[in-house]
């Protein structure tokens, strides 16, 4: 734990070993599966967060416009939603630039917030931590750089409770997509304990549309999201001595439409194996075989009413942007 001078900046660390024994056992487990696999959460390393950065501004990426043309047009009832002093906890907040909003409305409404950051890259927590707290003095910020499980458990719902403080929670980016649904509802519902009756949860969820716009938003003209994907493979050899040569891979973006969720795939151009020195492996791979990087599941508008009921919330409302393509619902805890 480290606190700076300001007083203002609070951030609870996962130690660096504990972190790379995580991504060396679940790389392991992950390429020794079949199919292979590897989990989304260590495309985020520091290159992998500011490629990601990078992604929301590519024209074929239309979530991050969507959900902030929502968050600019509809704060004021969002927050309306939701009267009472409030402090904001938020999962996977990344460079938190859609929360200025939201952060800048409370600000207005109570003289100080605690704000709080779930983030797995400290250096993006630490970044945009520090950028906010110089743009909003009555702001404090207690974050955890870990993973959301670590940083729930360690969430004390009473101090709120006491205090009588309402929590909002913010799960934006439609980053619950990237979960399996029983993880969805297993961290919709540790989200859920965390909070008490009548807190809240603000959930941003990307909506299924034509594979014209949705293909490109995963497979862009300027390969920066195949970039974003191929980095996995580099932080591999960085962390964990591997050998992949990564001319001898590429991107792969595709649709299951029985699952309704887009698919990243690093496709293996040839017949090869591939040392990891450290994990004391060889991975082999056939020519066209793919190691399984990302889902990002796409939902109905009808499906959020029995998301929210399943893990204990209400759904109050659904605001969508002008183009139907992203929903920001809030959920009310029952
Ligand atoms: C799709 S990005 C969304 C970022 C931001 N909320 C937005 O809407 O632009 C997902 C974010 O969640 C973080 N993340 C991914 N898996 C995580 C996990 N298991 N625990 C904590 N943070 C995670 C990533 O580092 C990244 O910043």
């Amino acid at each position: 734990m480290a606190t700076d001078a300001t007083q203002r900046l609070t951030i609870h660390r996962v130690e660096a070993p504990e972190r790379r024994a995580d991504f060396a056992e679940d790389t392991r487990e992950g390429l020794s599966g079949k199919p292979k696999s590897l989990s989304p959460k260590y495309l985020y390393d520091d290159l992998g967060s500011a490629l990601f950065e990078t992604i929301t501004l590519l024209p074929e990426y239309y979530q991050t416009r969507a959900e902030s043309e929502i968050l600019e047009d509809q704060h004021e009832a969002i927050l309306d939603s939701i009267p009472g002093t409030l402090r904001l906890v938020e999962l996977g907040s990344g460079s938190a630039n859609k929360t200025r909003v939201l952060i800048d409305t409370i600000l207005k409404r109570q003289n100080t917030l605690e704000y709080i950051p779930i983030e797995i890259s400290e250096t993006t927590l630490e970044n945009s931590s520090k950028d906010l707290l110089r743009w909003f003095p009555g702001l404090r910020i207690t974050g955890f750089a870990s993973d959301y499980e670590n940083a729930l458990g360690a969430l004390a719902r009473d101090y709120a409770a006491a205090k009588k403080i309402r929590t909002v929670a913010l799960f934006l980016g439609s980053t619950i997509g990237n979960l399996e649904p029983e993880d969805r509802y297993g961290l919709l519902s540790r989200i859920r304990t965390m909070l008490e009756a009548q807190d809240a949860l603000v959930l941003g969820t990307d909506l299924k549309k034509s594979l014209d716009v949705l293909i490109p938003a995963y497979d862009d003209a300027l390969g920066v999201t195949a970039a974003f994907n191929l980095n996995l493979l580099r932080r591999i050899n960085e962390e964990l001595g591997g050998e992949f040569d990564l001319s001898q891979f590429e991107h792969e973006a595709r649709y299951d439409e029985d699952h309704g969720r887009i698919e990243m795939h690093l496709v293996s151009k040839a017949r090869q194996s591939v040392k990891i020195s450290k994990l004391t492996m060889t991975v082999r791979f056939e020519k066209g075989e793919t190691i399984h990087t990302e889902n990002s599941y796409k939902f109905d508008p009808e499906q959020l009413s029995s998301m929210a009921q399943k893990a204990g919330f209400h759904l109050d409302r659904t605001w969508l942007d002008s183009k139907n393509q992203f929903g920001l619902s809030l959920f009310t805890a029952q």
